[in-house]
């Protein structure tokens, strides 16, 4: 489990890169495919204006971790990265042993390219592997096989001391046995962490409409029941249970720039949809950029950032965020910092009833999480304590 909260107040960065070879069809995040080559130069400059925009906004803190999202950021130059990271030092402090984070396609993974990155200070890669057979990874729409992902790992295990992949399950059609056996093998190219994702269907994607027309068909409840019992005791066997609903480490893997939004710590977003959290005057901000990336760069170039909303959350915001994120991690909540953000505490007769159906527990340390019974229902029991 991810080590308790001490030290000084963790604060990451997250960086968006908005573009892709190509739209995987289950796939909702900020991703755009341009024909055109993209003009990084100026993707840089709105990059460091907006940066400074929100140190402007939120100085004096010290980062703890960086996070390049996307989008597929392993397309970034690894001039542009460093570029980048240059300009986040030159406003805040960046602590020694900061975590830095590039999400990376195996379809963009070549070893000079990575070297480039981990010259520029890059330390951990997060590789989108999502199937490790090729006929899945086909109706996935990926560009990649199972063994060009598999080659992709090996060139992130020699080049970063961190790094961790992607798989997607609860796939159609997926039988449990076969999923054990394509985990275990998973298992076997792991590092200290893995995410584990199960396919949800999202709306506006092409896999919406296939699902929606019958054509697509997701694993029945009790299947996918079982691949998620699957997944635990298969992860756990191997040393790495979940810290986290969907994500799997050995103790001290974490994904630490992770924990910052499943912690409800401060983060800056920076570039086209980038979401924030920051607290300024003694008030929580839920900042949002403009998405569509060339909108955004006019926004910045004009006004100095791409911000199109920002929002103080009230107390109750607040603190159903606080439960909506925290219940999600294996050590669960604060009960003491719930009752601080919200100002009373969680009804008595609804935790009563959860603690009786042994959906959720309470630490002698004052945490109060999810079970593992608790975790396959986790939305209902997240939405009857913050009703
Ligand atoms: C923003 S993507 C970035 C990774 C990189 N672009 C790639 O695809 O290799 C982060 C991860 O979200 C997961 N993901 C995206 N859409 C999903 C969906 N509909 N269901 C489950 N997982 C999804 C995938 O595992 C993916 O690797
Ligand atoms: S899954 Fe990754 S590569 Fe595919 S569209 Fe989404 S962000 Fe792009």
């Amino acid at each position: 489990m991810a080590s308790p909260e001490n030290g000084s107040p963790a604060f990451g960065v997250y960086v968006h890169w908005p573009f892709c070879l190509s739209k995987c069809p289950y796939c909702d995040f900020n991703s755009h495919v341009r024909r055109e080559p993209i003009d990084e130069p100026r993707f840089v400059r709105a990059f460091v204006a907006e940066i400074a925009a929100t140190a402007a906004r939120a100085p004096g803190r010290t980062v703890s971790s960086i996070f390049f999202g996307g989008g597929t950021p392993s397309l970034m130059q690894p001039a542009t990265i460093a570029a980048v990271l240059d300009a986040i030092a030159r406003h805040w402090p960046v602590a020694p042993d900061a975590e830095i984070t590039l999400e990376a396609n195996p379809t963009s993974v070549e070893a000079t390219r990575f070297r480039g990155y981990r010259g520029a200070g890059v330390n951990r890669v997060s590789l989108g592997v999502q199937a490790l057979d090729d006929r899945v990874l086909g109706e996935l729409g990926r560009l990649h096989t199972a063994r060009e992902a598999l080659d992709a790992i090996a060139i992130a295990r020699t080049v970063f001391e961190r790094y961790s992949f992607d798989l997607i399950y609860a796939r159609p059609q997926q039988k449990p046995t076969e999923w054990a056996r394509e985990l275990k093998m998973a298992l076997a190219e792991a590092g200290e962490h893995l995410s584990l994702y199960q396919l949800t269907i999202e709306p506006e994607t092409p896999f919406f409409a296939l699902h929606a027309s019958g054509k697509l068909q997701l694993p029945d409840e009790d299947t996918a029941r079982a691949l998620y019992d699957t997944t635990q005791e298969i992860c756990a066997a191997h040393g790495l249970p979940a810290y986290e609903i969907s994500n799997h480490a050995r103790p001290g893997g974490e994904s630490r720039h992770n924990l910052i939004y499943w912690r409800s710590h401060e983060y800056a977003g920076i570039g086209p949809g980038a979401h924030g959290r920051l607290d300024i005057a003694r008030e929580r901000h839920a900042i949002a950029t403009e998405k569509r990336p060339e909108i955004w760069l006019t926004g910045v170039e004009t006004v100095g950032n791409g911000v199109v909303s920002d929002e103080v959350l009230t107390r109750e915001e607040m603190s159903d965020e606080f439960l909506l994120m925290g219940l999600r991690l294996a050590e669960g909540i604060d009960i003491e910092r719930y009752v601080a953000l919200s100002g009373r505490p969680l009804d008595p007769s609804r935790v009563a009833m959860l603690h009786e159906h042994g959906l959720i527990e309470t630490t002698d340390g004052g945490q109060l999480r999810v079970t593992l019974s608790g975790f396959p229902v986790l939305d209902a029991v997240v939405a009857d304590l913050a009703a």
